[in-house]
């Protein structure tokens, strides 16, 4: 078993992007924390002995916990389950959260790699997107978490946003890399059914940027983080000294992973599995015996297509001695018949050991993915 995931769903408010499962009711904090509680002992059985490597606190926003809450949840999860020696535990966070005692105290739970949610240093785009924080509290959250001792950090950006500029777009990727921090997640902006965002590109009041520009802010990304000691070691992500996050790294290498709370899933090499996105839902549920969670058995199709998505996503690739030990001939030769065009266009790398995404294959591997994804 390599990690625990844990949802935490609350959020103050809601970002004009973002489809997370979250609500901004807290009214029923503390029966979540008690349905979270009950559900990590009723299955515990599923992680039997095995060593737990990485506990990801994610959301929603798990910076609304207070200190003690964080405590009593991993006290829990120590007491129920074993745990590596040097584990690595992230919280995800707000950098309004974030402020000089709460940094501090956060250090004495045993949380050792901070994530945080900055996605731009640019008022006017923290505005447009309804973050609750401004480019100052963005500056001073890593300050904040620095001086009180937390050394893995991690910050979140977004880039490709409506009317951001190449050059915007450069003054925020160097003041990130002036922060200093080990790992750097950049997420191209997705639109997705039911956000703000996507309401307003429909009503037309906002247009998405073209593909030149996308490519370009991409490029610009890529190439300074990678002049300034960063290895771009996934689609969105960048960490400096292989300090890769250990808990995302894990699903892409699909190592078993239990998710706790609602909308968090599970895996366990043969079976998917999802909570509910319901928080009154799973509150019931977790009083009764009502099922709160939906699950599936991977074929080996499946199973073929996962490896693909999660794979070809990181630089270590699909590995060819991986693919004809797992699969069959099949999907072997339907793989490579597939990948050959890419391969020839220069959108895929092969070095007789391992097949990877160049530059330009990155940018358009949802395409890449789908061509070779195997449909029976
Ligand atoms: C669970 S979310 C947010 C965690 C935390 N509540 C926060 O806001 O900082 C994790 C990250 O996903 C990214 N993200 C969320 N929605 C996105 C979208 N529609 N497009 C691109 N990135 C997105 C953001 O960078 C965000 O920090
Ligand atoms: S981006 Fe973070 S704070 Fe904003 S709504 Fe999503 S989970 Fe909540």
């Amino acid at each position: 078993m390599a990690g625990i995931y844990i949802h935490i769903p609350f959020c103050k408010t809601r970002c004009h992007y973002c489809d997370f499962y979250k609500s901004t009711d807290f009214s029923a904090r503390i029966d979540f924390l008690s349905a979270l509680k009950k559900e990590m002992i009723l299955r515990k059985y599923e992680v039997n002995d095995e060593l737990i490597e990485s506990i990801y606190f994610g959301g929603g926003t798990p910076s609304v916990l207070n200190i003690n809450e964080i405590d009593i949840i991993l006290q829990l999860i120590f007491s129920l389950f074993d745990i590596h020696p040097q584990i690595e535990i992230t919280l995800e966070a707000n950098p309004d959260d974030l402020n000089e005692p709460f940094v501090q105290a956060l250090t004495g739970t045993g949380i050792n790699r901070v994530s945080i949610g900055i996605q731009s240093f640019n008022d006017h785009d923290l505005k447009a997107m309804n973050r609750r924080h401004n480019s100052v509290q963005a500056i001073n959250s890593v300050k904040n978490a620095r001086e009180a001792g937390i050394e893995n950090l991690s910050i979140d950006l977004i880039y490709g946003l409506p009317n951001q500029s190449l050059k915007d777009w450069e003054k925020n990727v160097d003041l990130a890399i002036s922060m200093n921090v080990s790992h750097i997640s950049a997420y191209h902006l997705t639109y997705h059914e039911g956000t703000v965002f996507y309401d307003y590109l429909k009503a037309g009041k906002i247009r998405e940027i073209s593909d030149e520009l996308s490519l370009a802010q991409f490029k610009l990304l890529k190439h300074r983080l990678e002049q300034t000691g960063y290895e771009h070691y996934e689609i969105s992500n960048f960490a400096r000294d292989g300090q890769y996050s250990r808990h995302n790294r894990s699903y892409w290498e699909r190592k078993s992973y239990i998710g706790f709370g609602p909308s968090a899933h599970s895996f366990d090499q043969r079976t998917r599995r999802w909570n509910v996105s319901n928080l009154r839902e799973y509150l019931q549920a977790m009083e009764g015996e009502t099922a709160f969670w939906e699950d599936e058995i991977l074929s080996t199709q499946d199973q073929y297509n996962d490896y693909m998505i999660t794979s070809l996503r990181t630089m270590w690739g699909v590995s060819s001695e991986y693919l004809e030990s797992v699969f069959d001939n099949r999907f072997n030769h339907y793989f490579k018949k597939e990948a050959q065009p890419f391969i020839d266009t220069g959108h895929m790398l092969y070095d007789g050991r391992i097949y990877t995404l160049s530059e330009e294959g990155l940018f358009i591997s949802d395409k890449i993915m789908e061509k070779l994804f195997f449909i029976g």
